[in-house]
């Protein structure tokens, strides 16, 4: 089958090009840069295009043809950016070519959103119809991104919407790799008591629930949190890293709010210039405190989504990937 994965020279959408390729697929990618993996896809086959998905005539364009899309490409990982770039890149981008796939025959669409629709959880764990509670503009605009899915259902498109809590693995080279230099020097400093749940979903984890979304004839309108099987307090979750590393790690608990208020200082100091991220900002601080936990009973019960490595598996095979490529040397 021919696949659009938007986002697919990113983190998520390498890993989930590679297992479309390996299953015998024609994979088509759209990303706003080459990323780590381009070289390595390309040669595998997949066709890349370096564009946005903001640019209407582009995905249409690339729609055509397309049995599924995969749409993962988000403003995300910048933090300093206006907010007309979200609301372009995660909400008018998912119409577009939700619009696109609807008027080139596309039969599957799963748009990736975030478990992060859901801000600080109160009642743990937390399912699907927990209320909506976005804590920044890049987690409102993932939902907005949502709220466009309604006007396309029943219209001969499946589509699913997926909402994965923290991912990590092999291939990314930004938020765990933080968490594991941080580890990898024996000190870390925690703002707060560390008591905050954090649920991880490991890449492999995640790549099943998007080809259940995709491969069953199950789940249109509907939307599924996914997540590995069990939730962590941080300070079981950096104790689980220093494991893998074999680090005796001492943990120095910090007061968070004088932290926090430092990055909604800097984060101000920074807005002038956009596209360059300031050192410390209020959405790395709140990871310390925003609880994340969160309830898969609907992802299993429905899509029959089994998250099979579980947390140390995960983790090791993660510090074996950043080891190789020496990111934990600096
Ligand atoms: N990582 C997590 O923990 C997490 C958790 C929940 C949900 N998600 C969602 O999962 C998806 C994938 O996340 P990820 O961690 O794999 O992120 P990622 O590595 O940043 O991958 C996303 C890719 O999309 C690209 N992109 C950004 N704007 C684009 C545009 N206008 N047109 C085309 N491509 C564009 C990015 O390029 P640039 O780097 O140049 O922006 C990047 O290569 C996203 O939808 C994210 O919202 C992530």
């Amino acid at each position: 089958m021919r696949i659009l994965v938007t986002g697919g020279t990113g983190f998520t959408g390498s890993h989930l090009s590679r297992r479309l390729l390996d299953r015998g697929n024609e994979v088509v990618i759209l990303d706003n840069k080459e990323g780590l993996f381009y070289e390595e896809l390309k040669n595998r086959g997949a066709e890349i295009y370096i564009g946005s998905v903001s640019d209407r005539e582009l995905v249409e364009k690339l729609t055509v043809g397309c049995h599924t899309v995969h749409h993962l490409a988000a403003a995300f990982r910048q933090v300093n950016l206006p907010k007309q770039v979200y609301w372009n890149v995660n909400v008018e981008g998912t119409r577009y070519l939700l619009d696109a796939a609807l008027n080139n025959g596309v039969k599957t669409f799963v748009y990736c959103s975030t478990c992060g629709v859901h801000g600080d959880v109160k009642k743990e764990p937390a399912s699907e119809d927990a209320p909506i509670a976005p804590e920044d503009y890049y987690q409102y605009t993932k939902y907005e991104g949502e709220k466009v899915i309604p006007e396309f259902l029943n219209r001969g498109m499946k589509i699913v919407t997926l909402r994965p809590t923290a991912i990590y693995g092999p291939g990314d080279p930004e938020r765990f790799l933080i968490l594991f230099k941080l580890v990898n020097k024996g000190r870390f400093f925690m703002c707060g008591r560390g008591r905050a749940h954090y649920h991880p979903v490991y890449i492999d984890n995640l790549v099943d629930a998007f080809q259940l979304a995709a491969d069953s004839d199950r789940g249109n309108g509907e939307v599924y949190l996914i997540a590995d099987e069990h939730y962590y307090t941080l300070t079981e979750l950096v104790t689980a890293i220093a494991k893998v590393l074999q680090i005796d790690l001492k943990i120095q608990y910090i007061p968070f709010w004088p932290v926090w208020t430092a990055a909604l200082i800097t984060e101000m100091v920074y807005k002038p210039f956009p596209g360059i991220d300031p050192p410390l900002f209020r959405r790395r601080v709140d990871w310390f405190r925003q609880n994340r936990a969160f309830s898969i009973e609907k992802a299993k019960k429905e899509l029959g989504y089994d998250p099979k490595i579980g947390l140390e598996e995960g983790l090791s095979k993660t510090a074996r990937w950043y080891r190789e490529k020496g990111y934990l040397d600096s």
